[in-house]
């Protein structure tokens, strides 16, 4: 997999991702990662790539100009004739999820650009952009973080990046569930024990349980990732029991309600 990014601050991209699991990977010549700064194709020739807004209005504009002889370069040196997947961060795009990483994984060739300042003109966006994407509901004051947050979860997607092959799988979101809590030696730190059937080197028990405490975790935490229809007979099963054991597990009455959703049961004769 070949990264290449187009910031203003390459020094901070290359930082991050030759760091720790992605450094690893690009030793080993799984991943390779290209910065191209913009301020090297500034058209004024002093390094400037930004300009007033027409219309008037607060801050910068990113202009067209140093962003598109950019992205020349950057075709030249992945030899892609004319087109690569570019993904613009910005607050306005689809929100980035585990199976959007699973799918921008496959590319050979991935670029992103990074903008700063108000914004950039849209109309280089226009002409070089396939994929608008957001981290989350909030404002950074650049592209560079959310750049790495997708690079660091797609380069986890690529074969051999990860030393176990499965672990890449058997976490959260691969199901549609949060990951089950985690327990290792000492077998009781500062009194709390590990949950005993952990212990019980009963595989059928163990594998129940880590699933009950995925479905209670997603329950909790996410429940609009859980779907009646990825939901099995014993998954129904355990979670009727939890909301008949409603008052031991203190459950809120929104977290009332998105249970009987789920169990079918109707809201207006049961409450
Ligand atoms: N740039 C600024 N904020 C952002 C966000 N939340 N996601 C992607 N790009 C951004």
């Amino acid at each position: 997999m070949n990264f290449y990014v187009m910031t203003l601050f390459p020094e901070m991209i290359e930082q991050g991702m030759h760091t720790s699991i992605t450094g690893r990977a690009m030793e080993k010549g799984l991943l390779s990662l290209k910065t191209i700064n913009i301020r090297d194709y500034s058209v004024t020739g002093n390094g400037r790539i930004d300009d007033y807004p027409y219309g008037g209005g607060a801050g910068m504009v990113m202009q067209a100009e140093p962003i598109y002889r950019a992205y020349e370069d950057l075709l030249r040196q992945t030899r892609a004739q004319d087109k690569i997947r570019l993904v613009y961060l910005t607050p306005q795009g689809r929100v980035f999820h585990q199976a959007m990483a699973q799918e921008l994984a496959q590319e050979e060739n991935l670029a992103f650009l990074c903008g700063h300042y108000e914004g950039v003109d849209e109309r280089v966006l226009e002409a070089i952009v396939t994929d608008y994407v957001s981290i989350g509901d909030y404002v950074l004051t650049g592209g560079e973080l959310p750049a790495m947050v997708m690079m660091d979860a797609i380069s986890r997607m690529v074969p051999g990046v990860l030393s176990n092959s499965d672990s890449g799988v058997s976490e959260s979101f691969s199901d549609g569930l949060l990951e089950y809590p985690q327990y290792s030696r000492p077998e009781i730190w500062r009194g709390c024990p590990v949950p005993p059937v952990l212990l019980s080197g009963h595989h059928g028990n163990v594998d129940r349980w880590r699933h009950e405490q995925s479905l209670l975790r997603t329950f909790r935490n996410r429940p609009d990732l859980l779907k009646k229809e990825n939901l099995n007979k014993e998954d129904l099963k355990y979670l009727r029991k939890l909301l008949e054991s409603e008052t031991d597990n203190g459950l809120s009455a929104e977290e009332i309600s998105v249970l009987k959703n789920l169990l079918g049961i109707s809201l207006k004769f049961s409450d």
